[in-house]
């Protein structure tokens, strides 16, 4: 079995059957991270450059990690004290990187279609790290595969994406991932922050975060991603967190549990109270350990693909 793409530039052009092999594999690989020696020699001929156009914690760390538990060799870039700050453009940044003989390319990069461009124009495999408000594929398989590590499975489940749709690149990549795996999908928040296309997407929408809880099994919280807001969605954090935030004593008041998730980093007090992000039914830190196998997996996979047509 072989993955449909060379890349990893969205979940819009993955099948199911893609989704299947890049959760087994990531059992695997999660079965070797709880050995005591957690590192396989897989990735050992291939050299992968980690190029960042925007900040991150959690994304950047679990691809170098994960890369580093295959043997693979690594090295990073920022953009922040590189040359693109004296105006080197992305296409030469990246044909320098690969004349030093790296083979996979993992970018996150602030404008949609970046990664779709590069690889249109470069000969490496290359990896979606998030690409503006576009897509976070990555982000949306280590959420399905947790919500399938806890549930059991994804198909049947009912998934409520609550916060700021509008700016998420990670709600996008989530319907896509849900929908494929066969779960049905809400996104819930301000009739400011949720793009009208979403119907055409077959997901119901919902603003009011009670009605959304009551209807799903597992609620996705997103930031309210104030970076990215170019106008006054709401009149204030204050007010955001009053209708929309999530805290212990609305999932209490629920008498069923939900399983709360969130990709971070979380805004707490504001769309999350601390008392449900660190609360029982939160799987936030499972989220981030996940990470690492499915990341594992999906550059394990693009580089058989490699592998194959050297
Ligand atoms: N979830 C996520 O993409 O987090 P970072 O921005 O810290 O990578």
């Amino acid at each position: 079995m072989s993955l449909s793409v060379n890349h990893l530039l969205g979940i819009k052009n993955l099948t199911a059957a893609d989704l299947q092999l890049i959760f087994e594999t990531a059992d695997k690989f999660k079965e070797v991270l709880n050995r005591p020696i957690r590192k396989v020699p897989s990735l050992r001929d291939i050299t992968i450059a980690n190029v960042f156009f925007e900040n991150s914690t959690r994304t950047r760390l679990s691809f170098e990690l994960a890369e580093k538990r295959l043997s693979a060799d690594v090295i990073n870039f920022s953009a922040s004290g590189s040359s693109v700050k004296k105006g080197e453009t992305l296409l030469d940044t990246v044909n320098n990187i690969l004349a030093m003989k790296v083979e996979m390319i993992v970018m996150r990069h602030a404008s949609p279609g970046a990664p779709h461009f590069l690889a249109k124009h470069i000969q490496a495999a290359i990896v979606n790290a998030g690409d503006g408000t576009h897509e976070h594929p990555t982000q949306a398989l280590l959420d399905a595969y947790s919500i399938r590590e806890k549930h059991g499975e994804v198909a049947g489940k009912k998934v409520a994406i609550i916060g700021d749709i509008s700016h998420s690149r990670v709600a996008l990549s989530n319907i896509y991932a849900l929908q494929k795996l066969g779960a049905e999908v809400m996104v819930c928040g301000p009739p400011t922050l949720i793009p009208r296309y979403l119907g055409q997407l077959g997901v119901q929408v919902s603003h009011q975060v009670r009605q959304a809880l009551q209807w799903c099994d597992v609620a996705n919280v997103l930031r309210i991603q104030l970076e990215r807001q170019q106008g006054k969605y709401f009149p204030s954090l204050r007010e955001y967190a009053l209708y929309y935030g999530i805290n212990k004593a609305l999932l209490d008041s629920l008498n069923r549990p939900v399983t709360i998730m969130h990709p971070g980093p979380i805004n707490r007090g504001v769309e999350l109270a601390s008392d449900a992000a660190d609360g029982e039914h939160s799987i936030i830190l499972d989220q981030v350990e996940n990470g690492v196998a499915i990341r594992m997996a999906v550059l394990y996979l693009l580089a058989e693909k490699i592998k194959s047509y050297n």
